[in-house]
Protein backbone atom coordinates (compact mmCIF):
# COMPACT_ATOMS: atom_id res chain seq x y z
CA UNK A 1 0.00 0.00 0.00
CA UNK A 2 1.09 3.58 -0.49
CA UNK A 3 1.58 5.65 2.24
CA UNK A 4 -2.09 7.67 2.92
CA UNK A 5 -2.11 11.08 2.48
CA UNK A 6 -4.48 11.77 5.07
CA UNK A 7 -4.21 10.26 8.77
CA UNK A 8 -6.68 10.81 11.53
CA UNK A 9 -5.34 10.28 15.04
CA UNK A 10 -8.17 9.62 17.87
CA UNK A 11 -5.74 10.36 20.84
CA UNK A 12 -2.96 11.61 19.54
CA UNK A 13 -1.30 12.93 22.64
CA UNK A 14 -0.87 9.24 23.49
CA UNK A 15 3.00 7.73 23.71
CA UNK A 16 2.32 4.92 21.09
CA UNK A 17 -0.18 7.33 18.69
CA UNK A 18 3.48 9.37 18.53
CA UNK A 19 5.43 6.39 17.60
CA UNK A 20 3.17 5.44 14.87
CA UNK A 21 2.62 8.77 13.54
CA UNK A 22 6.51 9.56 13.59
CA UNK A 23 6.65 6.27 11.42
CA UNK A 24 4.23 7.69 9.08
CA UNK A 25 5.29 10.91 9.03
CA UNK A 26 8.59 10.29 7.43
CA UNK A 27 6.59 8.91 4.23
CA UNK A 28 4.42 12.39 4.07
CA UNK A 29 1.76 11.74 5.70
CA UNK A 30 -0.66 14.71 6.76
CA UNK A 31 -2.65 14.47 10.08
CA UNK A 32 -5.42 15.31 12.04
CA UNK A 33 -4.53 15.46 15.38
CA UNK A 34 -7.52 14.57 17.61
CA UNK A 35 -6.66 14.72 21.77
CA UNK A 36 -7.25 16.45 25.06
CA UNK A 37 -4.62 18.37 25.69
CA UNK A 38 -3.80 21.35 23.24
CA UNK A 39 -0.36 22.45 24.08
CA UNK A 40 1.17 19.00 23.71
CA UNK A 41 -0.77 18.10 20.48
CA UNK A 42 0.81 21.61 19.05
CA UNK A 43 4.42 19.93 20.06
CA UNK A 44 3.80 16.79 18.68
CA UNK A 45 2.29 18.57 15.47
CA UNK A 46 5.90 20.47 15.03
CA UNK A 47 7.46 17.45 16.23
CA UNK A 48 5.77 15.47 13.12
CA UNK A 49 6.42 18.38 10.65
CA UNK A 50 10.31 18.56 11.61
CA UNK A 51 10.15 14.36 10.91
CA UNK A 52 8.09 14.95 7.06
CA UNK A 53 4.72 15.38 7.60
CA UNK A 54 3.23 17.39 4.46
CA UNK A 55 0.31 18.73 6.78
CA UNK A 56 -1.10 18.94 10.44
CA UNK A 57 -4.31 19.85 11.99
CA UNK A 58 -5.14 20.08 15.57
CA UNK A 59 -8.64 19.67 17.46
CA UNK A 60 -8.96 19.19 20.71
CA UNK A 61 -11.89 17.04 22.00
CA UNK A 62 -13.06 15.03 25.07
CA UNK A 63 -13.14 11.94 22.90
CA UNK A 64 -15.57 9.96 25.32
CA UNK A 65 -18.21 12.47 25.55
CA UNK A 66 -20.37 10.03 23.97
CA UNK A 67 -23.32 12.44 23.07
CA UNK A 68 -20.71 14.51 21.01
CA UNK A 69 -19.29 11.84 18.66
CA UNK A 70 -21.93 11.78 15.49
CA UNK A 71 -21.76 15.38 15.39
CA UNK A 72 -17.76 16.15 15.65
CA UNK A 73 -17.48 13.29 13.65
CA UNK A 74 -19.40 14.93 11.01
CA UNK A 75 -17.60 18.43 11.64
CA UNK A 76 -14.45 16.77 10.80
CA UNK A 77 -15.25 14.97 8.28
CA UNK A 78 -16.45 17.68 6.60
CA UNK A 79 -13.58 20.06 7.77
CA UNK A 80 -10.50 18.40 6.76
CA UNK A 81 -12.05 15.46 4.08
CA UNK A 82 -12.06 11.87 4.65
CA UNK A 83 -9.57 10.34 6.00
CA UNK A 84 -7.80 7.72 4.29
CA UNK A 85 -5.95 6.33 7.36
CA UNK A 86 -7.85 6.48 11.70
CA UNK A 87 -5.66 4.80 14.39
CA UNK A 88 -8.12 5.23 17.53
CA UNK A 89 -5.74 5.05 20.25
CA UNK A 90 -6.50 6.86 23.42
CA UNK A 91 -7.69 4.45 26.09
CA UNK A 92 -7.20 4.65 30.23
CA UNK A 93 -6.09 2.20 32.45
CA UNK A 94 -8.83 2.99 35.13
CA UNK A 95 -8.14 1.70 38.46
CA UNK A 96 -9.85 -1.65 39.29
CA UNK A 97 -10.22 -1.65 42.50
CA UNK A 98 -12.06 2.17 42.30
CA UNK A 99 -14.34 0.84 39.50
CA UNK A 100 -15.53 -1.93 41.84
CA UNK A 101 -16.34 0.74 44.65
CA UNK A 102 -17.95 3.27 42.17
CA UNK A 103 -19.65 2.51 39.78
CA UNK A 104 -18.99 5.99 37.83
CA UNK A 105 -15.85 5.17 37.70
CA UNK A 106 -16.59 1.76 35.97
CA UNK A 107 -18.10 3.14 33.26
CA UNK A 108 -16.16 5.95 32.82
CA UNK A 109 -13.56 2.90 32.06
CA UNK A 110 -16.34 1.29 29.81
CA UNK A 111 -16.97 4.49 27.75
CA UNK A 112 -13.54 5.45 27.48
CA UNK A 113 -12.14 1.71 26.31
CA UNK A 114 -15.33 0.33 24.47
CA UNK A 115 -18.09 2.39 24.39
CA UNK A 116 -16.90 5.68 22.60
CA UNK A 117 -14.64 3.83 20.58
CA UNK A 118 -16.97 1.75 18.87
CA UNK A 119 -19.53 4.59 18.39
CA UNK A 120 -16.16 6.85 16.69
CA UNK A 121 -15.96 4.18 14.21
CA UNK A 122 -19.91 4.14 13.13
CA UNK A 123 -19.44 7.48 13.36
CA UNK A 124 -16.86 7.51 11.11
CA UNK A 125 -18.36 5.30 8.34
CA UNK A 126 -22.15 6.64 8.70
CA UNK A 127 -22.65 7.51 5.05
CA UNK A 128 -19.30 7.09 3.87
CA UNK A 129 -19.21 5.07 -0.06
CA UNK A 130 -18.12 1.75 0.46
CA UNK A 131 -16.21 2.06 -2.71
CA UNK A 132 -13.53 4.68 -0.96
CA UNK A 133 -10.42 3.33 0.94
CA UNK A 134 -10.18 3.11 4.48
CA UNK A 135 -8.05 1.77 6.98
CA UNK A 136 -9.00 1.51 10.39
CA UNK A 137 -6.80 0.59 13.59
CA UNK A 138 -7.35 0.70 16.84
CA UNK A 139 -5.31 -0.56 20.26
CA UNK A 140 -7.24 -3.07 22.08
CA UNK A 141 -4.70 -4.69 24.37
CA UNK A 142 -3.84 -8.28 25.29
CA UNK A 143 -6.07 -7.62 28.85
CA UNK A 144 -8.92 -8.04 26.48
CA UNK A 145 -8.14 -12.03 25.70
CA UNK A 146 -9.06 -13.23 29.22
CA UNK A 147 -10.75 -11.90 31.92
CA UNK A 148 -8.51 -11.39 35.12
CA UNK A 149 -9.33 -10.19 38.54
CA UNK A 150 -6.41 -7.73 38.66
CA UNK A 151 -8.16 -5.52 35.75
CA UNK A 152 -11.71 -7.14 34.10
CA UNK A 153 -13.35 -3.74 33.95
CA UNK A 154 -10.45 -2.41 31.44
CA UNK A 155 -10.08 -5.89 30.03
CA UNK A 156 -13.49 -6.76 29.28
CA UNK A 157 -14.10 -3.22 27.56
CA UNK A 158 -11.02 -3.56 25.71
CA UNK A 159 -12.52 -7.28 24.88
CA UNK A 160 -15.96 -5.95 24.07
CA UNK A 161 -13.88 -3.70 21.48
CA UNK A 162 -11.92 -6.77 20.00
CA UNK A 163 -15.00 -8.25 19.12
CA UNK A 164 -16.68 -5.24 17.36
CA UNK A 165 -13.61 -4.73 15.53
CA UNK A 166 -13.54 -8.76 14.42
CA UNK A 167 -17.49 -7.95 13.63
CA UNK A 168 -16.95 -5.20 11.36
CA UNK A 169 -13.72 -6.49 9.90
CA UNK A 170 -15.94 -9.30 8.96
CA UNK A 171 -18.29 -6.86 6.71
CA UNK A 172 -15.61 -5.44 5.37
CA UNK A 173 -14.10 -8.04 4.00
CA UNK A 174 -13.32 -8.18 0.74
CA UNK A 175 -13.94 -4.47 0.23
CA UNK A 176 -11.44 -1.28 0.58
CA UNK A 177 -12.35 -0.91 4.41
CA UNK A 178 -9.79 -2.54 6.42
CA UNK A 179 -10.30 -2.90 10.12
CA UNK A 180 -6.92 -3.79 12.39
CA UNK A 181 -6.85 -4.69 15.70
CA UNK A 182 -4.00 -3.55 17.76
CA UNK A 183 -2.93 -5.66 20.71
CA UNK A 184 0.13 -4.64 22.95
CA UNK A 185 1.31 -6.02 25.77
CA UNK A 186 2.62 -3.79 28.28
CA UNK A 187 4.24 -0.29 26.95
CA UNK A 188 6.18 1.85 28.74
CA UNK A 189 3.98 5.17 28.28
CA UNK A 190 2.49 7.32 30.61
CA UNK A 191 -0.48 5.19 31.18
CA UNK A 192 2.07 2.59 32.76
CA UNK A 193 3.54 5.38 34.75
CA UNK A 194 2.87 3.75 38.21
CA UNK A 195 3.59 0.22 37.46
CA UNK A 196 7.47 -1.38 37.89
CA UNK A 197 8.86 -1.70 34.11
CA UNK A 198 10.15 -5.74 33.61
CA UNK A 199 11.76 -6.89 30.41
CA UNK A 200 8.22 -7.43 29.00
CA UNK A 201 8.10 -3.37 28.56
CA UNK A 202 7.98 -2.49 25.01
CA UNK A 203 8.46 1.28 24.10
CA UNK A 204 6.01 3.39 22.18
CA UNK A 205 8.18 3.71 19.75
CA UNK A 206 8.55 -0.07 18.66
CA UNK A 207 4.72 -0.21 18.98
CA UNK A 208 3.75 2.42 16.96
CA UNK A 209 6.49 1.38 14.16
CA UNK A 210 4.73 -1.91 14.52
CA UNK A 211 1.25 -0.46 14.39
CA UNK A 212 2.45 0.83 10.97
CA UNK A 213 4.13 -1.60 9.28
CA UNK A 214 0.82 -3.75 10.47
CA UNK A 215 -1.81 -1.38 8.74
CA UNK A 216 0.60 -1.41 5.46
CA UNK A 217 0.69 -5.15 5.29
CA UNK A 218 -3.33 -5.13 5.68
CA UNK A 219 -3.29 -7.39 8.94
CA UNK A 220 -6.12 -8.43 10.91
CA UNK A 221 -4.58 -8.65 13.86
CA UNK A 222 -1.65 -7.79 15.91
CA UNK A 223 0.44 -8.53 19.05
CA UNK A 224 3.15 -5.78 19.68
CA UNK A 225 5.87 -7.29 20.81
CA UNK A 226 4.86 -10.44 18.58
CA UNK A 227 5.66 -13.27 21.27
CA UNK A 228 2.76 -11.87 23.19
CA UNK A 229 0.70 -13.57 20.65
CA UNK A 230 2.24 -16.99 22.37
CA UNK A 231 1.62 -16.00 26.32
CA UNK A 232 -2.00 -15.15 25.71
CA UNK A 233 -2.72 -18.41 23.51
CA UNK A 234 -1.38 -20.09 26.70
CA UNK A 235 -3.19 -17.74 29.07
CA UNK A 236 -6.72 -18.14 27.04
CA UNK A 237 -6.33 -21.98 27.12
CA UNK A 238 -5.78 -22.61 30.17
CA UNK A 239 -8.06 -24.88 31.92
CA UNK A 240 -10.65 -23.16 34.64
CA UNK A 241 -9.23 -25.47 36.88
CA UNK A 242 -6.00 -24.22 36.70
CA UNK A 243 -6.39 -20.46 35.80
CA UNK A 244 -8.49 -19.55 38.92
CA UNK A 245 -6.05 -20.11 40.93
CA UNK A 246 -3.29 -18.17 39.37
CA UNK A 247 -3.61 -14.20 40.60
CA UNK A 248 -2.62 -12.50 37.39
N1 LIG B 1 0.71 1.36 27.89
C1 LIG B 1 0.37 0.08 27.88
O1 LIG B 1 0.99 -0.78 28.56
C2 LIG B 1 -0.77 -0.40 27.02
C3 LIG B 1 -0.98 -1.78 26.89
C4 LIG B 1 -2.03 -2.23 26.11
C5 LIG B 1 -2.85 -1.33 25.47
N2 LIG B 1 -2.62 0.01 25.62
C6 LIG B 1 -3.54 0.93 24.94
O2 LIG B 1 -2.79 1.74 24.08
C7 LIG B 1 -3.49 2.98 23.87
C8 LIG B 1 -2.52 4.12 23.99
O3 LIG B 1 -2.01 4.18 25.32
P1 LIG B 1 -0.53 4.67 25.63
O4 LIG B 1 0.20 3.51 26.16
O5 LIG B 1 0.02 5.41 24.46
O6 LIG B 1 -0.78 5.64 26.87
P2 LIG B 1 -0.86 7.23 26.96
O7 LIG B 1 0.36 7.85 26.41
O8 LIG B 1 -1.23 7.51 28.37
O9 LIG B 1 -2.06 7.57 25.98
C9 LIG B 1 -3.40 7.54 26.34
C10 LIG B 1 -4.00 8.77 25.70
O10 LIG B 1 -5.42 8.71 25.76
C11 LIG B 1 -5.85 10.04 25.93
N3 LIG B 1 -7.21 10.06 26.40
C12 LIG B 1 -7.74 9.42 27.46
N4 LIG B 1 -9.03 9.70 27.57
C13 LIG B 1 -9.33 10.55 26.54
C14 LIG B 1 -10.50 11.20 26.12
N5 LIG B 1 -11.65 11.05 26.78
N6 LIG B 1 -10.44 12.01 25.04
C15 LIG B 1 -9.29 12.19 24.38
N7 LIG B 1 -8.14 11.59 24.72
C16 LIG B 1 -8.16 10.78 25.80
C17 LIG B 1 -4.87 10.61 26.95
O11 LIG B 1 -4.91 12.01 26.96
P3 LIG B 1 -4.34 12.82 28.25
O12 LIG B 1 -2.94 12.31 28.48
O13 LIG B 1 -4.40 14.23 27.82
O14 LIG B 1 -5.25 12.47 29.38
C18 LIG B 1 -3.57 10.07 26.41
O15 LIG B 1 -3.02 10.94 25.46
C19 LIG B 1 -4.64 2.98 24.89
O16 LIG B 1 -5.83 2.63 24.23
C20 LIG B 1 -4.26 1.89 25.85
O17 LIG B 1 -5.38 1.31 26.46
C21 LIG B 1 -1.60 0.50 26.37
Amino acid sequence: MSTPCRILILGAGSAIAQGYARARAVRGASFVLVGLNATRLAAIADDLRACGAQGTEVVTADLADLAGIETRAAELRASFGEPDEVLIAYGELGDQVESERDLDAARRAIDVNFTSVALWVLALLKNRPPQVPLAIAAIGSVAGDRGRASNFVYGSAKGGLDRFLEGLAQKHAGTPVHVLTVKPGFVDSPMTDGLAKGPLFASPETVGAAIARAVEKRRRVVYVPWFWWGIMTIIRHLPWVVFRRLRI
